[in-house]
């Protein structure tokens, strides 16, 4: 059931494992190893060009200008100074550019659902696979971001709304809707069918479990369910080990869990 590349949570090993996973990632698991071992598990494909899609991101002027244009103002979470030194922090972690551009460039999914996008860093990337792929939707759903509140340590800046990353040249494909996931995710899952869900909203045991239950019931086999944070506490071990699921973790960051939907008979 688990992924070779697995980091169970709740296994104390795997606050090691993640002291060292810089050195383990790059002595043991190759960039994009978890991503390969996915898609080789659902289209039966084994080659996979990482480094192709970590250049298209790279090159990506309209990501460039926006994020610069937010480090001017200050607005910036953590804050990196040019836009390469915020993707070489990326590339260091395979996770990221695996599961939110690569597996969308591979999958071309129609339409993308997630919760929590706050400034919206992932929420343009993921935007960004979509343009490139000149295919799919992404419908966010999103309290307004204030410390202190829903397991956040960031404030929104005054008079900005969630997702100020996101470039005018993507919001096409791009729908936001506020209010909390509870209230809006099971019509948003049901109105039209759902490829990928991802999980960044509130991190705790109860919403993350509730957000896990109600994507698995509400999409069809072989979709895609993704989660941040899933090491926080023990909703995506329960999940996954429930539902006899699979987990793929890339080691660089075990911290992000994807799994394919498969119902029982
Ligand atoms: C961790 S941040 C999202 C980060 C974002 N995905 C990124 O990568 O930059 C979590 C966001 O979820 C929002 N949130 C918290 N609880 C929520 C809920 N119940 N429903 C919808 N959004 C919620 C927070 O206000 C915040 O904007």
């Amino acid at each position: 059931m688990w992924d070779k590349y697995l980091i169970r949570p709740g296994n104390k090993k795997f606050l090691n494992y993640f002291r060292i996973k810089r050195f383990i990632h790059k002595a043991v698991c190759p960039p994009g190893a978890a991503l390969k071992s996915l898609l080789k598990h659902i289209l039966n494909k084994s080659e996979l060009k990482l480094e192709i899609y970590q250049e298209e991101l790279l090159k990506n002027n309209v990501l460039k200008e926006i994020y610069l244009s937010a480090v001017k103002k200050g607005w910036v979470p953590k804050k990196c100074d040019s836009y390469e030194d915020r993707f070489s922090n990326l590339f260091r972690s395979s996770a990221n550019i695996s599961w939110f551009y690569a597996l969308i460039r591979e999958l071309k999914p129609k339409r993308v659902v997630e919760t929590g996008t706050a400034a919206g860093g992932t929420t343009s990337m993921i935007l960004a696979a979509l343009e490139a792929n000149n295919s799919g939707k992404l419908i966010s759903i999103d309290l307004p971001s204030e410390k202190g509140k829903n397991t956040m340590n960031w404030s929104l800046p005054e008079r900005q709304k969630a997702g100020f990353l996101v470039p005018e040249q993507y919001k096409y494909r791009w729908e936001l809707r506020t209010g909390d996931s509870k209230d809006l995710l099971v019509e948003c899952l049901r109105e039209e069918p759902c490829d990928i869900f991802i999980h960044d909203s509130l991190h705790t045991y109860e919403h993350m479990i509730w957000e896990y239950v109600t994507a698995f019931l509400n999409m069809q086999d072989g979709k895609i369910i993704i989660s941040d944070d899933v090491l926080w506490n023990k909703a995506w071990l329960n999940f996954i080990t429930n539902f006899d699921l699979r987990s793929f973790q890339d080691l660089s960051n075990p911290n992000i869990g994807v799994t394919v939907i498969k119902h029982k008979e």
